[in-house]
């Protein structure tokens, strides 16, 4: 009695999907090809994703890492504009994290140390003094587990399991990503973790976008905007001090959009610390909302990437530590700031600073973050 009916909502919802889709053309089928090979023998998959406007995405289960993502120009012209290797050893030796999803805790935390309902953790120190993006093996050094898309979108769903006591962290987190690429040109990004006991989270994605598509080229002239009043200064070691600062008349300000070079080199004691921006901004609006959180354009192909969150913070590090010595993509060597990340996150150090949005999870609760990175032309 119940099949027939569930047979016919299903066809409904179905045709329902068919006919909100553009008219004419069908959704590419994924491809998954073997991109290597791990030590211990287990695979690592490649899966592209494409979109019915011929934009296209790809992503290995090894990181849950984005390898390339290919959007148009001004003249329609696909490029590659993210950073990345062209073999699975790149990515397993690499120490910049790129296209990854990185955590548990994306960013750093102060000594490594927290303390969570009064009891003290001690993670991974990997990073001076402190801890960062997860430890030394972080969500971008594990297999991740692929599971077939569930919509009429061009998606990939990744799930990762991080256990008790992993990097120093507390409580087993379950944590699914999901990438789509939809027929606007925007790559989604939705995250949903669970855990069995309270633990910290905080993934991030971590791409190097160049949108000129040539990555032998810095991305100083990228002119960039960042919606955000504010920014949470960092001393020694990138630690937030634990303040928010008005970006007014700093070189931080990028309220209206300005070329990243702009004001990178000034004597500047923060970006002096960064060695360039490497800094977290106090996003404007209540996070929990997606809205607008940057806009970064280049003007020789046109292309824009328009950011949207949820998150409260977006930090923006501008590939200052990329010296030439890791050979990308056909062979080219990335040089100094020719990436550059909008990670979208909770503040840094937040565990150990309780004036910050908080970052601890609660078994029941379900942690959510929706990033777009939008592309376009003008
Ligand atoms: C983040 C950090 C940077 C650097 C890169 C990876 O963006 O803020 O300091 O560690 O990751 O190289």
């Amino acid at each position: 009695m119940m099949r027939p009916i569930i047979f016919c909502m299903a066809m409904i919802a179905f045709l329902f999907t068919q006919a909100c889709q553009p008219k004419g053309k069908a959704l590419p089928p994924m491809k998954t090809t073997v991109f290597g090979t791990l030590p211990d023998g287990r695979p690592v998959h490649q899966y592209t994703l494409e979109n019915r406007s011929g934009a296209s995405a790809q992503i290995i289960d090894y990181g849950a890492a984005v390898t390339s993502l290919k959007v148009p120009d001004r003249n329609g012209k696909l490029e590659d504009v993210v950073l990345g290797y062209d073999s699975l050893q790149g990515y397993v030796d690499g120490t910049s994290y790129f296209g990854a999803i990185v955590g548990r805790y994306g960013n750093r935390i102060g000594k490594g140390r927290f303390v969570l309902d009064g009891k003290e953790y001690q993670l991974t120190v990997n990073d001076g003094e402190n801890h960062l993006h997860g430890g030394a093996v972080g969500f971008n050094k594990v297999l991740w587990e692929a599971m077939p898309p569930d919509s009429g979108e061009a998606s990939l769903r990744l799930q990762v399991v991080s256990k008790d006591g992993e990097e120093g962290y507390p409580g087993t987190v379950t944590l699914r990503v999901t990438y789509t690429l939809t027929d606007k040109n925007e790559l989604r990004i939705d995250y949903e973790g669970t855990t069995d006991r309270p633990p910290i989270l905080n993934p991030t994605q971590h791409s190097y976008f160049n949108l000129s598509g040539a990555f032998d080229r810095p991305i100083l002239d990228h002119l960039l905007m960042i919606e955000a009043d504010g920014v949470t200064p960092v001393g020694a070691g990138l630690i937030p001090t634990g303040r928010i600062t008005d970006v007014a008349n700093t070189p931080m300000d990028f309220r209206k959009p300005m070329a990243i070079g702009t004001h990178i080199d000034d004597p500047d004691a923060q970006l002096a610390l960064g060695k360039g921006y490497d800094h977290n901004w106090v996003l404007r609006g209540a996070a929990g909302r997606v809205r607008k959180a940057a806009e970064l354009y280049e003007a020789g192909s046109g292309r824009m990437m328009t950011v949207f969150t949820d998150q409260p913070g977006l930090q923006f590090y501008s590939g200052n530590f990329l010296d030439g010595s890791a050979k990308g993509k056909n062979g080219i060597a990335y040089g100094h700031r020719s990436g550059l990340c909008l990670e979208t996150q909770a503040f840094p150090d937040t565990p150990n600073k309780p004036q910050f949005p908080s970052v601890t999870l609660r078994p029941g609760q379900v942690y959510r973050q929706t990033t777009l990175y939008q592309f376009s032309t003008k």
